[in-house]
């Protein structure tokens, strides 16, 4: 319903009260009762008696009405749960997720301001303030589970790519979910699948990208290597457009992921890369594997040329 009021008042100087209840079809105190709710979410509007009500200012906030207004995806993000603070995006899409027979539908989204325990990958915390986006993605590929890697990747490319169209600044991946400028982390990728024998359930994909935040915020331990796009950029960056443009890449590059051309994605991986081409570390949980990062294959697996020339194939681990 708020919705529907802002598109009314995005489209004339000012509405009267009375056209809007007539539009709506609802009564003019239902009408006020709505403008409150958005004036308390952060919206500027002002009445005049004889004219009516006149939006002068929206806030920067991530709220569904904002980001589908102009979101030319065709299922990605077509349902959104906002949430002004929470534990955790990927939390509450994974509960989500498994009432899909509810009517919870592929490409929901679960956005918030702020995460009050945001997840990180191997169990670590996600730092989350406000000016950032933390986003998970609900989505039910008829997949085997092998391709989690793949839909890993695909995300961080969607992502590289978002951030260029909208702040034209360049970044890179490391393998094989960070997005780094500058060799400091912007971005990061946590995806969490469920499985039955050979297929997908469902696969959740959180993907938190420090947006307007700025340096002091985040905790001492990880200041040196973290970065925000506003730092880099230095300016306000507009979040819902990054949003906007980087679920329309998102389901371009899943589409791709979906129809087996995952080659193609694989290729704009390469180009954006860090990884590839450097002598790394890899610490794949039981031990570290030393060597130079020489390809990643079709399954999305890190391929390492270790010190005695034997090739390595790593599925999962961390890069340092
Ligand atoms: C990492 O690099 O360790 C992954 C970080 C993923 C963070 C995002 S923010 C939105 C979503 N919800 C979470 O709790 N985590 C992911």
């Amino acid at each position: 319903m708020t919705g529907d009021i802002l598109k009314f008042l995005r489209e004339k100087e000012y509405v009267s009260g009375e056209v809007l209840a007539h539009k709506l079809n609802i009564s003019r105190v239902a009408i006020w009762k709505q403008i409150q709710r958005l004036k308390a979410t952060g919206y500027k509007i002002i009445s005049d008696q004889n004219l009516g009500y006149c939006l002068v200012f929206r806030p920067d906030l991530l709220l569904p009405q904002e980001i589908q207004r102009g979101l030319s995806t065709n299922y990605i993000g077509k349902e959104i749960y906002y949430f002004p603070e929470l534990k955790s995006t990927n939390i509450i899409a994974k509960e989500k997720a498994l009432h899909r027979a509810e009517g919870i539908e592929e490409g929901t989204l679960i956005i918030a301001e702020r995460q009050s325990a945001g997840k990180g990958r191997l169990g670590r915390k996600w730092f989350s303030p406000v000016g950032g986006i933390w986003l998970s993605v609900i989505l039910y590929p008829q997949l085997s589970p092998s391709y989690i890697s793949r839909i890993t990747l695909m995300t961080a490319v969607a992502a590289v790519k978002a951030i260029k169209i909208c702040t034209q600044i360049k970044s890179q991946i490391k393998w094989p979910n960070d997005i780094l400028i500058n060799e400091k982390k912007v971005c990061g990728i946590l995806t969490e699948m469920s499985a039955e024998l050979d297929i997908i359930s469902w696969v959740v994909v959180g993907i938190g990208i420090n947006v307007n935040i700025d340096h002091r915020e985040f905790p001492e331990d990880i200041q040196e290597n973290t970065i925000s796009l506003k730092e880099v950029s230095g300016k306000e960056v507009l979040r819902v457009k990054l949003v906007q443009t980087f679920l329309k890449e998102f389901e371009k590059y899943y589409e791709i992921l979906k129809r087996r051309e995952f080659s193609s994605v694989l290729k704009e991986w390469k180009l954006y890369s860090h990884t590839l081409g450097k002598k790394i570390r890899v610490d794949i949980g039981e031990r570290i594997i030393t060597g130079e990062a020489v390809d990643i294959n079709e399954e999305g697996a890190l391929i390492l040329k270790k010190e005695d020339g034997e090739l390595a194939e790593i599925i999962s681990g961390t890069v340092t």
